[in-house]
């Protein structure tokens, strides 16, 4: 398998109005607070700057569109591009991931941060909580945020369904009828921190 990842500083994005489409341009004008403004412009820039290197097109023939679902459409001169891709941003930083070759791909990136055990048993399920501590907790909450992304349904589910248990995925109720609506692919996580002070999961499938 072969996914592309880029990194993107959100202190050192070019002008919206030099990698926006007209249509993306309008839909950011519609945004107002200024942290969700660049997220969402960095998010944008960092998964362009991939698909431009594999395809060669310019940057605003590659547009990024908002959907219903919550999961973006990617289009690439007007057409849906069978590209399988994701988008995630935290404290500073957009990181987006690309692949041809995979069909299924969530990322998630997290600053490592002090989690309580409070919030910890309400969102994983026990059967996950096979470790502790701040390193620990955040790796698996960007493990189960990858996978929801996977699934296109985002934490609409009840977190408890996804179950991330050793760097191995189970389903269950709702989620597990969404895995299936895609074919059940063997999912693979991979869990890093690569940038300091943040972890970080790539999931994929095919
Ligand atoms: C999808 C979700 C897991 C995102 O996690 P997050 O840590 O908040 O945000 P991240 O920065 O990691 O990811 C955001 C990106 O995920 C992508 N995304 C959003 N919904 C998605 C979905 N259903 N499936 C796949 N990707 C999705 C988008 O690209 C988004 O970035 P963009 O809006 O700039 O394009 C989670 O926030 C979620 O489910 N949100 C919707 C449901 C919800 O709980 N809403 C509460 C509103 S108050």
């Amino acid at each position: 398998m072969s996914c592309q990842i880029k990194a993107v500083d959100l202190t050192r994005l070019p002008p919206a109005d030099e990698i926006l489409s007209q249509q993306e341009a309008a839909f950011f004008q519609t945004l107002r607070f200024p942290k969700r403004r660049v997220e969402w412009l960095g998010g944008r820039f960092a998964l362009k700057e991939l698909v431009r290197a594999c395809s060669g097109v310019s940057y605003r023939e590659i547009e990024v569109l908002p959907h219903p679902s919550g999961k973006p459409v990617l289009r690439v001169k007007g057409e849906e591009s069978p590209l399988a891709f994701s988008i995630t941003h935290s404290h500073g930083w957009a990181v987006a991931a690309v692949s041809a070759d995979e069909r299924f791909v969530g990322i998630d990136l997290e600053k490592i941060e002090h989690r309580l055990d409070a919030w910890a048993k309400d969102f994983f399920h026990p059967s996950e909580l096979t470790g502790t501590g701040d390193v620990f907790l955040t790796a698996l909450w960007t493990q189960k945020e990858a996978v929801v992304k996977v699934l296109g349904t985002g934490l609409s589910l009840n977190s408890y369904d996804v179950r991330c248990i050793n760097g191995q995925v189970s389903f269950f109720g709702a989620a597990l009828a969404a895995y299936t609506r895609l074919g059940s692919p063997a999912l693979t996580l991979q869990t890093d921190e690569r940038l300091t002070g943040f972890m970080f999961t790539l999931a994929h499938g095919h």
